[in-house]
């Protein structure tokens, strides 16, 4: 039996697009028929356990909208820090053993640094990084500074990411698959975005991330969180399909093919096994 392939959201900053974003490849991997659980590491604030609680109510009026298997993950309350991490790092391997017969484990992690979050990077085979388009969320990967991009400093984030990596390739000769993405891009020509734009595909091959096109900044994910929904459900809960819609639609389809997860060759496996 193969090991669940994990996916990873990560990004020590706030409010980039983790939650939205795994919330449609957790759907994007069901609707191909693939087994996945969900966890969530930022429990306290629960985003993605209310997406997806809001999401089982809508499922009772709509039997199609399929909803994952999902845990929340809650920090240790030891106050001796070694307890803590210990106990944390029980609850999280007791999690992913508990899910080793799934096709997928998609994790959100919180916008800043816990120790779980840490954990959960060492053991991704892809992480997601999700941007917003301004230099400070560029300044979570490199320390912005005037200058040429081969001699910008890692940030924390970026340097945490590449610990993990590290320890991933210690414990298991594994690899992770980082992926950055800018999410909320605005239509509009901006000096600032195509800076941006140059800058990250410098640093996409200093520091080893693919840099895949994002979404738009588009109302309609503000409203799917309420009924627990995704732009892949739209026909299965009868909403009409707008312009909006129909681009959003595109571009989740193009970050899903270039995500290039190991679905097809999952469920062909297991359709011979
Ligand atoms: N492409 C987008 N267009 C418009 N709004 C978006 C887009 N992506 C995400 N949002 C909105 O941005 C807000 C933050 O998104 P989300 O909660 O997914 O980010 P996060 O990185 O998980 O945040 P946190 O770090 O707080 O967990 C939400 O209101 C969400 O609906
Ligand atoms: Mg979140």
């Amino acid at each position: 039996m193969t090991e669940p392939y994990v996916v990873v959201l990560g990004n020590e900053k706030g409010g980039t697009g983790k939650s939205t974003i795994a919330m449609h490849l957790i759907v994007s991997l069901l609707k191909q028929g693939a087994r996945v659980a969900s966890v969530d590491l930022d429990a306290r604030q629960g985003t993605l356990s209310h997406y997806i609680a809001n999401r089982q109510r809508t499922q009772k009026e709509f039997a199609n909208v399929i909803v994952p298997e999902h845990t929340a993950i809650f920090q240790s309350d030891h106050t001796d820090r070694i307890a803590a991490h210990q106990d944390e790092e029980q609850r999280f391997k007791t999690t992913l053993e508990f899910y080793r017969e799934y096709d997928y484990i998609v994790i959100d992690t919180p916008g800043n640094d816990t120790f779980l979050s840490k954990l959960a990077h060492s053991f991704a085979d892809t992480l997601i990084t999700p941007l917003n388009d301004s230099f400070v969320d560029l300044d979570m990967l490199v320390r912005i500074e005037v200058g040429p991009v081969e001699t910008l400093k890692l940030s924390t984030y970026a340097a945490m990411v590449w610990e993990q990596k590290k320890e991933k390739a210690h414990r298991s000769k594994g690899n992770i698959d980082w992926i950055v993405l800018r999410n909320r891009l605005t239509p509009l020509f901006s000096k600032n975005k195509e800076e941006m734009r140059k800058i990250l595909s410098a640093l996409s091959k200093r520091i080893g991330f693919r840099l895949l096109a994002g979404f738009c900044d588009r109302v309609i994910f503000r409203e799917l969180f309420i009924n627990g929904t995704t732009l892949l459900d739209l026909k299965d809960t009868g909403t009409a399909m707008t312009l909006s819609h129909v681009a959003a639609r595109k571009e989740l389809n193009d970050l899903l093919a270039a995500l290039e997860m190991p679905v097809q060759k999952k469920l062909k496996t297991q359709n011979v096994a």
